[in-house]
């Protein structure tokens, strides 16, 4: 993190500043909602401001120079991670939960992927992503509010868990994680902090512990540094 912010000090200061104070001081009063926030207009509003970038669902105190090499190695990584895993995503029932601007849904459809679900609490990509790829589907959902139909081998959660930001949201998202995942399936998830704390109005850090509680008889692997922070990978029983 420290490596971040020194990296967005350097290249975008002015960036760093306006993003601090819409976090800091806008958001709070723009989208607060009852104990958590109003997840569903952030993420419409954000999407609509950024369009097709990947400074939409990535860091907006970055350029989108930055965010475009960040996602890039990320995307490497995790087709690695996927290989030591002996998961092979393109024979895989693919689960992706918060497409964001659908970068790890064009890298799983380069992966081979021909059947995969992306679900997502805004819908404000899906035109573009139908267009792009037909053969998979989209539906609007909460996944602290619904479980997706269907049974999944690999499901992807990545940098969402952290804009569930009470533990009773996250209960639920987990029980419908659980819920649609095939025997044997891998749930990749990230990010994993390692401390858990309250971050801001729309973040949380979750750590190991946070999740390892909801996932009795699953295997839980050991936490793999990732972008910013780490993975970790959670296998249900063959
Ligand atoms: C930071 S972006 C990450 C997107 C993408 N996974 C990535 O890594 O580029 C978070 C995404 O999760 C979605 N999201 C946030 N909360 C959600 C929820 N409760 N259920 C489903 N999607 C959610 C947002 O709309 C957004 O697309």
């Amino acid at each position: 993190m420290a490596k971040d912010l020194w990296t967005k000090l350097k290249t975008n200061p002015v960036g760093l500043a306006k993003n601090a104070v819409v976090k800091l001081v806008v958001n709070p009063i723009k989208y607060r909602k009852g104990e958590g926030y109003d997840a569903e207009r952030y993420w419409r509003d954000r999407f609509e401001r950024h369009g097709a970038n990947l400074t939409g669902p990535g860091d907006e105190g970055l350029s989108e120079d930055d965010n475009r090499r960040m996602y890039e190695e990320a995307g490497q990584k995790l087709l690695a991670i996927l290989a030591d895993e002996g998961v092979d995503p393109a024979g895989a029932r693919v689960l992706e939960i918060g497409c964001g601007n659908g970068f790890f849904t064009g890298l799983m459809h380069d992966a081979g992927v021909r059947d995969l679900t992306g679900v997502d609490i805004t819908d404000v990509q899906f035109e573009r992503f139908r267009a792009r790829w037909p053969e998979f589907r989209f539906h609007k959902a909460d996944i602290t509010q619904v479980a997706p139909e269907g049974r999944y081998d690999l499901v992807l959660m990545i940098d969402v868990i952290q804009h569930i930001v009470t533990e009773d949201a996250l209960a639920d998202a987990f029980k419908h994680v659980k819920s649609v995942m095939a025997p044997g399936a891998a749930f990749v998830l990230y990010p994993m902090t390692d401390r858990s704390r309250r971050h801001m109005l729309h973040v949380h850090w979750w750590d190991t512990d946070d999740v390892r509680k909801h996932f009795d008889g699953h295997a839980v692997g050991d936490a793999i540094p990732f972008r910013y922070s780490n993975l970790v990978v959670i296998r249900k029983a063959g």
